[in-house]
Parts: structure tokens; sequence; C-alpha cells
């Protein structure tokens, strides 16, 4: 091997060991660079003869060409290698599973009165909701509830520390009746002059508050208000209403529906609704699931309409109650105590 050819292994060895593109420069610089050994053999040119010159020069530079090709393979194996690793570091792996987000679901409450608004919008009722703070008046007094009655008593009806133009306390709403008479009069007032009045019939379901808590009590629960007020609406009406209500929410005709009497100052006569399913788990037993009856005159005096011309029922159901039923649950707090392992069953 000639002092060439061991130049252009020597650069192409130095070449290969440089590790970074900074280095391979380097590296070029003692071959190619101003005082490198490649342009010091061509300075030396200068004093050979001409002949010996030309024939060395071309050696020379046929040399110099392989450096370079050695140098720009190496290059090029550099830049390959920074890409690799690059597109290594930046691989993404397309089979890991994703990040899961919890994904939320409504309340079984919300859930059974989404359920109950759609089955009785079915039948044309609107649905209301209304204030959770009420006055004295619209709680009890609208409600021909008597001054001395036991629901306004503070052993069951919370009291808020505020007072209304009347200088009554304000109650947290012992149930949704209020928005009976909240609903009735804007009725009334909007169909003033109508003859006859288009008829009301709405539901308004929200929550409800009483100082009570065990296995059946929360101090906070659910109530749904029912009204439907015409010009001869009668009791046969409920019975065929609340009966197909009850069809629908259960998904069954095999149950039976009484009418117990009961006694509520608004309504006369009051009825407890029951329902006993004839088969299934809680086939034969008496359940009671509404309170109801006919409006009491004074109430739809107050409502703003005249009672020789307007009649009708109300009804007041617990979702929470019903929720239980139809989902077999037999404690009511589970409902409230926002147990993810209780809450994930239903969605
Ligand atoms: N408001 C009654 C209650 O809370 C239920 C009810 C509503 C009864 C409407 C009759 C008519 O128990």
């Amino acid at each position: 091997m000639n002092e060439l050819d061991q130049l252009v292994s020597s650069a192409q060895a130095d070449f290969d060991v440089a590790p970074t593109p900074a280095e391979l420069e380097n590296a070029k610089a003692r071959y190619l660079g101003k005082s490198g050994r490649v342009t010091e053999l061509l300075k030396a040119l200068g004093a050979l003869p001409f002949e010996a010159k030309k024939a060395r020069g071309a050696e020379i530079n046929q040399a110099k060409a392989r450096i370079e090709a050695a140098l720009q393979a190496r290059r090029e194996a550099l830049a390959e290698a920074e890409l690799q690793a690059q597109l290594r570091a930046e691989a993404l792996d397309v089979t890991l599973p994703g990040r899961q987000r919890g994904i939320g679901g409504l309340h079984p409450v919300s859930r059974t009165i989404e359920r109950i608004e759609a089955i009785f919008a079915s039948m044309g009722f609107d649905v209301a909701e209304g204030p959770e703070i009420e006055t004295d008046w619209m709680s009890f007094t609208a409600l021909n509830n008597p001054e001395n009655h036991p629901a306004r008593s503070m052993q069951d009806t919370f009291y808020v520390d505020l007072k209304d133009e009347q200088g009554r306390w304000l109650n947290l709403r012992p149930h949704t009746s209020p928005m009976q008479v909240r609903y009735a009069r804007a009725h009334a007032a909007r169909c003033a002059g109508m003859d006859p009045m288009p008829e009301i019939r709405v539901i308004a379901p929200g929550r409800t508050y009483r100082v009570d808590s065990d296995a059946t009590h929360s101090p906070m629960f659910h109530q749904c208000e029912g009204l439907w007020i015409g010009q001869n609406i009668s009791f046969k009406d409920l019975k065929f209403v609340f009966s197909d209500f009850v069809r629908q929410f259960f998904e069954t005709d095999d149950f039976d529906v009484r009418f117990r009497p009961s006694f509520f100052p608004f309504t006369e006569p009051s009825a407890e609704i029951d329902i006993a399913f004839r088969s299934g788990p809680l086939a034969g037993r008496w359940l009671e699931v509404a309170g109801s009856g006919q409006v009491h005159p004074n109430v739809v005096r107050n409502y703003g309409l005249d009672p020789e011309q307007h009649i009708g029922f109300a009804f007041g159901m617990g979702p929470d109650r019903l929720a239980m039923l139809r989902y077999g649950i037999d404690d009511l707090r589970l409902m409230f105590d926002g147990d993810l392992r209780f809450l994930q069953q239903f969605n």
C-alpha cells in the first residue's frame, strides 16, 4: 500500500469512528483543512518539476476525491443515525390503551324524574319547576292549611332565617303542592277572559324538605306534583291517568290500583293511591305511591278561579320511592350517600 492509499484509509478510519457531526468536521480538517495533510501534499507539489508535478498532482487529487467520498458517506450515515434516533424518541405506540376518563351518568332519581316527565308529557301535561324556598302563604295558607295544622310546626318543616312580606318565616317547601298554586295562578292570569279557559294540566317535580331521617325518610327528598283542572274533571279521570302512568312507568299491565280514603287540607275528598303488582318480586303487597284528591274549593279560589266553574284533581308522588320500587332498592339513604359503587350500577 503506498503512502496515498495509507492516507485514504487513515482518513476513512478516522471518519468512521467520529461519533458526531462536529467531531467528523474536526477529523475532516486534519486531512482537507488549510493545513491538513492533503493540503500539505498539494502545497509540496510546487517544488516538483513539471511532468512529475502533473503525475503526482493527479494521484493526490484522486486520493483527495476518495477522502471526500468517505467524508460524505460518513456525514450521511451520521445524519441517518440522528434521524432514526429522533424517530425512536418520538415514537407513538398506537397500541397503548388510552387514558380513561370516568364517564358520568344520571342519578337514578334524575332518571326517574325524566321518565315521569316523559310519560306525563305524552298525556299532554306541562312540566313546571319552582322555588325550593317558599312563603308561608304558598306552602300552607293557599293550600287551605289551618293556622294550627301540624305540618306548619317546627318539628316537620325547616324554616329559613328570613321573613316574607307578611312578616312570616320563609320555609324550605315541605311538598311540591305550592307549585299547584303558582302554576294555576299564572295560568289563570294568562287566560283571563277566555271562555272556556284552557285546561290546566301540569306536573311539578322537585326537591322537598322535612325534618325527618331514617331508612325510609330523608330530610331532602323529591316529590312530583300533578294537577289537572278543567270544566268536568273527576276521580274517574284521575284513576285513568294514574293507572296509565303506572302501566308505562313499570312497563306492566299486571297490577291493581286502589284509592284509600285519606285526608289532605287541600283536597276533598282525598285518597292515597295504592298499587299492587299481581306478579314479580313485589306481588300481592299494596304499595302506597301517591296522595291525591279533588282540589278543595278554597284552593281553587286561591288559584284565582271560581270553584263553581273549575274542578279537578291533584296528586303528589315520590320519585325516590318510585325509583326504589323500579330498581329494587331497599334503603332510601343509598340514594343520597353519593357512593359511586351504588351509583355506577345505573350507568
Ligand atoms: N302534598 C301532599 C304530601 O306532601 C301530597 C298530595 C299532593 C296530596 C296533591 C294530594 C294532592 O303528602
